[in-house]
């Protein structure tokens, strides 16, 4: 078996983000939502579902911490407008535990938000702790550990323009270079070729 499978490639990805874009703008209707990108890996989602959004949304940005594997979420950089009275729909890479998303709503609902939904490009329900609810979700995947389109490992790889799975986790991260060749090929060569 390989090591790395491509899970969902670029163009999967971009005609899901236009179908859930679509179904948003239906249902939001002439309401004029808050979308709520959680920094960084939502970023290339944002981007590609949004151009399916009706041009008044209003978009922001918010950055957390994560104390321990199951423990505290905080808020690192906030939103930065009121939330009283507006339709919050947050924008996830991944809802993995649940942690961060019930953190988030609970943060907005307690600030007044009309409502609060969520639009999650994957979710990874087997590893769920939080029952928590995921009103639009892009695809449902697996718990192997995922790459690409936002999602990193230590910083990295959240330029990729596809999601990449990584069967064997301490093989990859023993050599991740052996990945780097595989989606960044031209990459690796001028690495060798450096003086
Ligand atoms: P949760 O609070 O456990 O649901 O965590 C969600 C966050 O965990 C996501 O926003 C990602 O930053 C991170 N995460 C979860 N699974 C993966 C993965 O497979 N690859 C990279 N990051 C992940």
């Amino acid at each position: 078996m390989s090591r790395y499978v491509e899970v969902v490639d670029a163009e999967a990805l971009r005609e899901r983000a236009a179908q859930l874009g679509e179904a948003i703008a239906a249902d939001y209707g002439a309401r004029r939502p808050l979308v709520v990108a959680v920094l960084k890996g939502a970023v290339p989602f944002l981007i590609d579902l949004t151009r399916h959004l009706p041009p008044d949304i209003e978009i922001d940005f918010l950055s957390l911490t994560r104390f321990g594997t199951q423990g505290r979420v905080g808020i690192a950089l906030d939103v930065s407008v009121p939330v009283a009275g507006r339709d919050v729909l947050v924008v996830e890479d991944i809802v993995d535990t649940g942690l961060t998303l019930a953190t988030l709503r609970r943060i907005f609902t307690a600030r007044g938000a009309r409502s609060v939904r969520t639009v999650a490009l994957l979710d990874k329900r087997p590893r769920r702790i939080v029952d928590v609810p995921v009103e639009y979700r892009g695809f449902e995947v697996g718990d192997e550990f995922l790459l690409g389109y936002g999602l990193d490992w230590q910083g990295r790889y959240r330029n990729l323009p596809s999601i990449w799975a990584v069967m064997d986790f301490p093989a990859f991260r023993d050599d991740p270079k052996t990945f780097d060749a595989l989606v960044f090929p031209t990459a690796a060569r001028s690495q060798r070729s450096r003086p």
